[in-house]
């Protein structure tokens, strides 16, 4: 049995102002009506070996989240959430699914754990990558997905390998090091997807991060499971899930444990990290120009331009992002997507 989990948290800030605390990037619609949550649900529904899903979400997103899988759960597949009364980042997350799949199907189910806000082009590859996880997992690895690196990103983990066998896990090196890491030709992206057994999950944990493992489980241990309309939650106690150490499952795990295998593959992933990266899925116009609703331009070339209720009009400029929406306009340097992040800090400092 293979269980996926979607990890649906953190706020997509570089993604800010269609990116909120209450709207976050996965449930940003793209061009084809859908969601990132819901082609996360479609990707893990369309594996073989799967009846049911797991999704770990904040509980204020659950009703919002629920909605977009009714949406999409034509054939009614059995959901069940984990819910989080505060973010307390993927370890957390991942220690819940996975203690909560172990006491349901056994030490040897086999979880995918998939962030709800990327992109997979092509399904047919990934179903295959999957497979040649799971047969990794089945032997008690901790199984990476690894994407061919382009550029120097310092925002990703980056995995030394061997064919399937993982050297070193370096989660956010420097640009130093991920320019050496490139350059050496020996590195691939972690994508930021996992497969492993529920047991092995549960050793690494004891090993390397048990004060995050023993946290989870006292609170889900104190925590209410209910159940209406089909779907079950796990509400997780707010006391006892606030004293949970945050950390990532990169730094907590995947980095210190020497059981992480890789699967190199080429899917068409993309995690939408910025504006640029979600413009990019628009088609360009002559002049380079990408646009989703309607924009007046006159020599215009180079710009992502996203426009809400009112129409864009744009005269004279290059490479700028400009997306709007009823409350806030953003206008940014393409090459300084990234930093809409700051953006999103100043508006919370300012509370
Ligand atoms: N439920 C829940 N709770 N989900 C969370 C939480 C949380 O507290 N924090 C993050 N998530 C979800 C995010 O929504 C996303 O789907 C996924 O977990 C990964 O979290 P990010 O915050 O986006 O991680 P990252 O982008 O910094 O780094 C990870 O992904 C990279 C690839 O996109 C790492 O795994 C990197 O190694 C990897 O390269
Ligand atoms: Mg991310």
């Amino acid at each position: 049995r293979l269980v996926p989990i979607i990890l649906c948290g953190g706020v997509g800030s570089r993604l800010w102002p269609v990116s909120r605390d209450h709207h976050p990037k996965p449930f940003i619609r793209l061009a084809d009506g859908q969601s990132m949550l819901q082609k996360a649900f479609l990707r893990g529904a369309a594996l073989p070996d799967v009846e049911d899903i797991l999704v770990v979400t904040n509980r204020e997103l659950f009703f919002k989240a629920d909605d977009e899988f009714r949406e999409v759960n034509q054939d009614r597949r059995a959901l069940s959430f984990i819910l989080e009364p505060c973010g307390r980042n993927t370890a957390a997350a991942i220690a819940a699914a996975t203690l909560q799949v172990a006491a349901a199907h056994g030490p040897d189910a086999l979880l995918l754990v998939l962030a709800a806000d990327h992109l997979i082009a092509d399904q047919a590859a990934f179903g295959k990558a999957v497979g040649d996880a799971a047969a990794l997992a089945q032997q008690g690895n901790l199984v990476t997905f690894g994407i061919t690196p382009e550029t120097p990103e310092t925002g990703y983990g980056y995995i030394e390998a061997e064919g399937s066998k993982v050297l070193r896990f370096v989660e956010k090196p420097s640009l130093d090091k991920a320019q050496q890491y490139l350059a050496s030709g020996r590195f691939l992206w972690n994508s930021g997807m996992f497969c492993f057994s529920a047991g092995a999950m549960l050793q690494a944990m004891q090993e390397h991060c048990p004060a995050i493992l023993d946290a989870t489980r006292t609170c889900i241990a104190q925590s209410r499971m209910a159940e209406g309309k089909g779907v079950r939650q796990l509400d997780l106690d707010p006391e006892l899930f606030a004293q949970v150490p945050d950390d990532s499952i990169d730094y907590a795990v995947m980095e210190k444990s020497d059981r992480v295998a890789v699967v190199p593959c080429n899917i068409g992933w993309n995690d939408i990290g910025s504006w640029t990266a979600l413009g990019n899925l628009a088609e360009p116009d002559g002049s380079g120009n990408r646009v989703e609703g309607e924009a007046l331009l006159h020599d215009v070339t180079n710009c992502y331009i996203k426009a809400g209720k009112r129409i864009v009009g744009a005269v004279g400029i290059e490479n700028l992002v400009i997306v709007d929406t009823p409350d806030a306009l953003l206008v940014a340097d393409k090459a300084r997507a990234q930093d809409v992040k700051h953006l999103y800090a100043k508006l919370k400092e300012q509370g």
